[in-house]
């Protein structure tokens, strides 16, 4: 008899748990699904970024790296003029004198998403 109740009290347990966590399963897909835009470009951002600038740039955009300062917080414009064509918006006083950054014509359409990052949180 004791047995028997055991018995009943785990299944009643496992229902319970399969319960949750199809209800979690449910309640979240719909919410990542929607306004997870910015996020995903900024995550993107950091991905190209870890790929490309780290050698340079500090890992954290916000500290000056081995060799380049820190970029956190460059706009659009900068970012294009810099990693394009290797220039700097008009009037805009570049950090460093120096010109020994190469530029990076092939990351053009992942400027938005490295901005995103240099500027997120
Ligand atoms: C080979 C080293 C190197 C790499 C790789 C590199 N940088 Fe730089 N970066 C520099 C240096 C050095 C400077 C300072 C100016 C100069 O000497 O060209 C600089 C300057 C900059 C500036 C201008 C900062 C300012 O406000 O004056 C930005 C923006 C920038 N880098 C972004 C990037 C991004 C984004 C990447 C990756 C796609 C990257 N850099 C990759 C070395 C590098």
């Amino acid at each position: 008899m004791p047995e028997r109740s055991h018995q009943l009290f785990g299944i009643v347990l496992m229902a319970a748990a399969v319960g949750l966590l199809s209800g979690c399963r449910c309640s979240s897909s719909p919410s990542s699904s929607t306004s997870t835009l910015a996020p995903n470009l900024s995550a993107r951002g950091k991905t190209v970024y870890a790929g490309n600038c780290i050698a340079c740039h500090n890992p954290d955009p916000k500290l000056v790296g081995a060799v380049g300062p820190a970029v956190y917080g460059s706009s659009l414009e900068l970012l294009e003029g810099r990693l394009i064509k290797g220039t700097y918006p008009d009037g805009y006083k570049p950090k460093r004198p120096s010109a020994g950054m190469p530029v990076f014509p092939h990351l053009a359409a992942e400027i938005p998403a490295l901005h995103a990052f240099l500027n997120g949180p």
